[in-house]
């Protein structure tokens, strides 16, 4: 199969009505969409990652009525969020309605949602009369792709469109929340920081994003985000260094050009270094070093969201 890549929304319309699989823009990270009420069109979004049936699905919708009918209820410190945050970088795990198959939840009686914040996509969902089911649209263990290049690197020929909406604006997943006694849980830290919840919910929500914390979702892990090429945090970088090493750097220090070091942001923007985070993974990974190195982030913000990643990457090398 063939893959292109184009601007096509009515092309990438005609396909998702036909059960194929479409690769498409969203603020966060791209996406490789099916229609979820399609049994072999969800099935074929596993088979292009290479992701087992065991890890739910999002669903992605144009507004909050359009996901009304999905799910049973919306709990007030959920719609509180939503009203602040959506369209945007968050999803929200709710009781879902007969209307979502099992498939998209791997059996769960609950069900991943969300409003992407892109007007490629936007529009996209607004002319169809299904949500889209989602996942980042790498193969699965790899680093998610923010531009429509990462994606024909990852699923050409797998897949037979992509939708280029440019560079992803937050370049990191959503942040997935859900409720656990009344109180709002993070179960994937993302694109909205824990800060920015608090500011709207009044208290900092729990994170619960590790495997014994007992609800499933892909971040958890141990391995994931990985790049081919060993990826190390600078910290555990030797004095002597071997002449064949790249560097991912948060902040520019210097006006030297060297296909050594990637700098993030110039001005240290912890926003931009997010948007740049995994087209820096991408691109080093292409270059052929025998290792990459990598900068801790202040430990805030989103800064924490892509520690978690880089912990998570750098755990395949250990
Ligand atoms: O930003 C994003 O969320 C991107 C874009 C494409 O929307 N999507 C994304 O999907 O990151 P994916 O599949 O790579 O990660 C979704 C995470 C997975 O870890 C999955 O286990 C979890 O959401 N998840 C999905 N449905 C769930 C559910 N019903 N309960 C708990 N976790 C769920
Ligand atoms: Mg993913």
């Amino acid at each position: 199969m063939k893959t292109s890549v184009g601007q096509d929304i009515e092309h990438a319309i005609a396909l998702l009505k036909n059960g194929e699989v479409v690769g498409i823009p969203t603020e966060t990270v791209y996406g490789l969409a099916a229609d979820s009420t399609n049994e072999d069109a969800v099935l074929k979004i596993f088979e292009a990652k290479g992701r087992p049936t065991s890890n739910p699905l999002i669903l992605h919708f144009p507004s909050l009525e359009a996901i009304e009918p999905y799910v049973l209820h919306f709990p007030k410190e959920l719609a509180a969020l939503a009203e602040v945050f959506c369209p945007g970088p968050i999803t929200f795990i709710l009781p879902k309605s007969t209307l979502v198959p099992f498939l998209i939840t791997a059996g769960q009686e609950s069900v991943a949602v969300r409003i992407p914040d892109h007007p490629l996509t936007l529009s996209l969902l607004q002319q169809l009369d299904f949500p889209l089911a989602a996942p980042s649209a790498n193969r699965y263990g790899g680093i998610s792709p923010t531009k429509a290049e990462h994606v024909f690197h990852q699923l050409n020929e797998r897949i037979p469109y992509i939708l280029d909406g440019g560079a992803c604006q937050t370049g990191l997943e959503s942040t997935i929340v859900g409720m656990q006694d009344q109180k709002v849980i993070v179960y994937r830290l993302g694109g909205i920081s824990i800060e920015r919840l608090e500011q709207v919910l009044g208290y900092l929500a729990e994170v619960k994003n590790e495997l014994h914390h007992g609800v499933r979702t892909s971040g958890m892990v141990k391995y994931h985000y990985a790049t081919e090429t060993p990826l190390y945090f600078m910290e555990h970088r030797s004095k002597e260094t071997s002449s064949n090493e790249g560097r991912i750097l948060f902040k520019r220090s210097n006006n030297v050009v060297s296909a050594h070091d990637f700098y993030l942001s110039d001005s240290g923007d912890i926003d931009e270094a997010a948007k740049n985070l995994y087209a820096a993974l991408h691109e080093m990974d292409g270059r052929g070093f025998d290792r990459i190195f990598i900068e801790q982030f202040p430990n805030e913000g989103l800064g924490k969201t892509m520690n978690d990643r880089l912990r998570r990457a750098t755990a395949k090398f250990l």
